[in-house]
């Protein structure tokens, strides 16, 4: 059976993978978050970005919400650089870029510039308030930004973290394989709770297939570790899905907290992945009480482009006289029959040994809470 699939952002899926001999270049150290975003821009999960973006495409995304070209764009994608590597870095050309002393890609360098914090602070997450995890992160980058298209990659192998991370061609091809015209992303950084699995399972009964997309990487303290969310939501597959409707795969790149501009960024990448929908609940990509619960649903006026439809859900709670997952759209009941389940709450009962009540999360995932030695980052 043939599908014609939904075409990436921008109408191209970047592919950069292409070995190149580059012996005698300048070698410029990244982080392994950097070298994630990197890959990300190099496999297409970032398309149409061919590189860590110049100046002029920096203002427009903060300025516009959109490229200079016109196309949505909401998440800054910047590689930072201290003053003297930058003033090295000029009229270079091509540098090798290496992470943990591996070679891994090369950067044509068109662009270096200076920036202003605050602005970025203040465009992208509502606020400079350095308690806020981005915007802590954005003070402490170095002072310098360099722009410029990526070419030349090698594949990393994959370790453990990374036993379901797939691209765009490998998702495309798996949704093509299994028939479906239409497929819903989901976004998540969290171990599922019920609300989530309902939320899944009310966009399923509509759609072809599922996309569960469970984000890998930095995220802030007292947020559940990568290993537990992977683990937990394999669990959640295998003993409550049925398979042939859900394809799932980790998708390895910051959590920026930037709540609305953020479910715009979520929703591009899971269209490159092959999604034609994608859900976006309350409080989406939210921390603390920096955002409107639905400004993330909000947002997507402003994006009638875009391509991929956004599926909008209430907030959804346990209902002890529906006795059932409910919303204010299916539920007459008031405030004394409500159950709610919050990552705080899971957070919280862990602490002090208990687990939440299995109609809330499925005894097979509090099992593997409670059994991890880390359930939660540290640092
Ligand atoms: S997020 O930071 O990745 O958005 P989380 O993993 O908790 O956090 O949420 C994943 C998705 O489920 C988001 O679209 C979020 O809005 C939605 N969601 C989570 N809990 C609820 C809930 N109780 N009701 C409605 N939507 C929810």
């Amino acid at each position: 059976m043939t599908t014609d699939l939904i075409l990436p952002h921008g109408g191209k899926l970047i592919n950069k993978y292409v070995e190149k001999n580059n012996e005698d270049l300048m070698t410029f150290e990244v982080s392994s978050d950097l070298r994630n975003d990197a890959e990300n821009i190099a496999t297409g999960v970032f398309s149409p970005l061919e590189g860590f973006m110049n100046q002029d495409d920096l203002v427009s995304v903060l300025k516009e919400g959109r490229l200079r070209n016109g196309i949505p764009w909401t998440i800054p994608i910047i590689l930072d650089v201290e003053k003297k590597i930058a003033t090295q870095m000029q009229d270079l050309g091509d540098i090798v870029l290496c992470s943990g002393g591996a070679k891994f890609g090369i950067m044509h360098v068109e662009d270096i510039y200076g920036y202003n914090k605050d602005e970025i602070a203040a465009a992208v997450y509502g606020t400079t308030d350095v308690n806020h995890p981005a915007v802590n992160r954005l003070f402490k980058m170095k002072e310098f930004l360099v722009g410029g298209e990526l070419g030349g990659f090698r594949m990393k192998e994959k370790d453990e973290i990374q036993k379901f991370r797939m691209y765009p061609s490998q998702t495309r091809s798996e949704i093509k394989k299994r028939g479906w015209k239409t497929v819903v992303g989901f976004q998540t950084r969290n171990v599922p709770h019920v609300a989530h699995e309902m939320l899944q399972k009310a966009a399923l009964n509509i759609y072809d297939g599922l996309f569960v997309n469970p984000l890998i990487g930095k995220k802030k303290i007292g947020d559940f570790t990568d290993t537990l969310i992977i683990d937990t939501y394999e669990s959640l597959i295998m003993n409550y899905f049925p398979k042939n409707r859900v394809l799932f795969s980790t998708i390895h790149t910051l959590m920026r907290y930037a709540g609305p501009r953020e479910a715009i960024h979520h929703a591009i990448m899971r269209k490159n992945f092959g999604c034609t929908h994608f859900i976006v609940g309350r409080d989406h990509a939210g921390v603390g009480n920096y955002y409107p619960p639905f400004a993330a649903q909000e947002i997507f006026n402003e994006y009638p482009d875009l391509d991929i439809k956004p599926v909008f859900f209430p907030s959804f709670y346990y209902c002890k006289k529906c006795m059932s997952f409910a919303n204010e759209k299916t539920c007459p009941h008031g405030i004394e029959s409500k159950e709610e389940l919050s990552g705080t709450m899971i957070r919280k009962m862990v602490n002090s040994g208990q687990i939440p009540e299995k109609h809330l999360m499925r005894r097979e995932i509090s099992d593997l809470i409670i059994k991890s030695e880390k359930p939660f980052v540290v640092d």
